[in-house]
This record gives C-alpha cells, sequence and structure tokens, in this order.
C-alpha cells in the first residue's frame, strides 16, 4: 500500500505501510479519528531508553508469565540498564529492536549472538510485547526487522525458547518460518509448576 492516499470529507492525508505493517505518516496530515493511524515505530535501541526499556520489561514481568522474571525479580538499575545497553551495541552481533507507539516502548525483542568462535553465526531470540497491544502485527514486524538485521551481520541461526502452552508465542515462531528441534521437559518454574519448553530455530 506504499504512497496510498486517503481522502474523505473530514480527513486527509497520507500514509503507507513499509514492509512490515509499520504505518508511517508523511505530512502535512490531520488525524481526525485517533483509532484510524497508530504512529508505531520499530527501531533499534540507545542508551536514552535505558529508563523506558525498564519500565516495558516490568510491566511484561507483571502482565505474562510467559517471559522468564517473575513480578518483582528485576532488580537492573538505569545505570546498570545504560551499561548494558552500551554493551550490547558494541558487541556488533546482538541487538534490542523496540516498538514505540507515539513515544512510548511497547514492546520489544532482544537478539543475543554468541561470542565466541563456533558460535558467533547463531542468535538467541526474546520477544515481550505489551498486552494491550498484541495481535497488531507488531511482533510480526520486529522479526522481520530483526531477520533483515541479521542477515546483514552474516548470522546463519535464529534460535529461541517457549513454553509449550504459549499459543501466540507458537504462532508467531510459526509464521515466521521458525520450527520445532525438541522439548526441554520441566525447563522452567512457573506458578508452583514445572513447565516443558520447546527448542525453536529458524536457519537463515
Ligand atoms: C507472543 C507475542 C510476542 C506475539 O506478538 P504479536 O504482536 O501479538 O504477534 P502478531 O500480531 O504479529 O501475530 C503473529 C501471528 O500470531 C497469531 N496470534 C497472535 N495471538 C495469538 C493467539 N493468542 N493465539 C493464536 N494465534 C495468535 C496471529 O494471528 C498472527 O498470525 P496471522 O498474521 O497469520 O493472523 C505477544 O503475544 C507477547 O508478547 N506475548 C506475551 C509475552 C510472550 O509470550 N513472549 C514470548 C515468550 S517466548
Amino acid at each position: 500500500m506504499d504512497g496510498t492516499t486517503l481522502s474523505s470529507e473530514t480527513l486527509l492525508f497520507e500514509f503507507h505501510y513499509n514492509d512490515h505493517k509499520t504505518v508511517t505518516l508523511t505530512g502535512p496530515f490531520r488525524i481526525v479519528r485517533q483509532d484510524e493511524v497508530h504512529l508505531m515505530q520499530i527501531r533499534k535501541i540507545t542508551e536514552a531508553d535505558a529508563e523506558d526499556y525498564i519500565e516495558l520489561c516490568k510491566k511484561l514481568d507483571d502482565e505474562t508469565d510467559f517471559m522468564m522474571l517473575e513480578p518483582g525479580e528485576r532488580i537492573t538499575n538505569v545505570e546498570q540498564q545504560k551499561n548494558a545497553i552500551h554493551s550490547l551495541l558494541a558487541a556488533g552481533n546482538s541487538m534490542v529492536f523496540v516498538a514505540e507507539d507515539a513515544g512510548k516502548l511497547v514492546g520489544y525483542l532482544g537478539a543475543y549472538g554468541g561470542e565466541f568462535r563456533r558460535n558467533k553465526h547463531k542468535v538467541y531470540v526474546v520477544i515481550g510485547i505489551l498486552q494491550e497491544y498484541t495481535g497488531q502485527g507488531i511482533g510480526t514486524a520486529l522479526f522481520a526487522e530483526t531477520e533483515k538485521w541479521a542477515r546483514k551481520m552474516g548470522a546463519h541461526r535464529l534460535e529461541l525458547t517457549v513454553m509449550v502452552h504459549n499459543e501466540a508465542g507458537l504462532a508467531l515462531y510459526r509464521k515466521v518460518g521458525f520450527e520445532i528441534e525438541g522439548i526441554a521437559k520441566d525447563s522452567l518454574f512457573v506458578n508452583g509448576r514445572y513447565v516443558d519448553e520447546y527448542y525453536m530455530a529458524k536457519i537463515l
């Protein structure tokens, strides 16, 4: 839908979806109905995102049992987070992509490359999107951006783990080309019981 122009009596603006459904407005424009367009941006994290990123992660810890940390378990302060982002960006084969809706971080995808010569080609992926923003294609967009980045820097394999009952996660991963490689039995301890995880991967 590149370059499509919408017009009506009260509404006249241009927009285009880029490859990943991200909506970009090009001015001049006037949003008459707020729900008509979301100004969503997928971009690389920066050190300036440290505080917002911690908030996002804490909110995800509270909202979902599918991430690693329990509510209240995250103790990273802003300085530590800044340093972590600095190291991540300096590594060259790791990245965090964030989804930003009108200045607010609403999701992220962390892609962590191997640190040795024998596993540098591998990238481990973690994703989390705030509940109210799920089911809108943001996960798909984050993966598209990540895969583009991974191919560019010569990665060969993307991998992840997911709880076997995480239907939304499995649907997203299958959609973007991941396959189940095996089961890690009793891999996590969640709300008083052991939970199995799938190992999934995509060869680039
Ligand atoms: C899993 C998660 C990342 C998916 O992100 P998302 O932005 O909702 O995904 P998308 O909107 O791009 O949807 C991708 C596909 O999954 C499907 N899907 C989404 N939610 C679903 C659900 N609850 N059940 C079944 N399928 C679902 C969509 O229909 C879509 O397929 P389609 O485009 O063919 O319709 C998101 O739900 C999330 O962050 N959940 C909480 C944390 C979490 O589980 N993280 C992953 C830990 S391994």
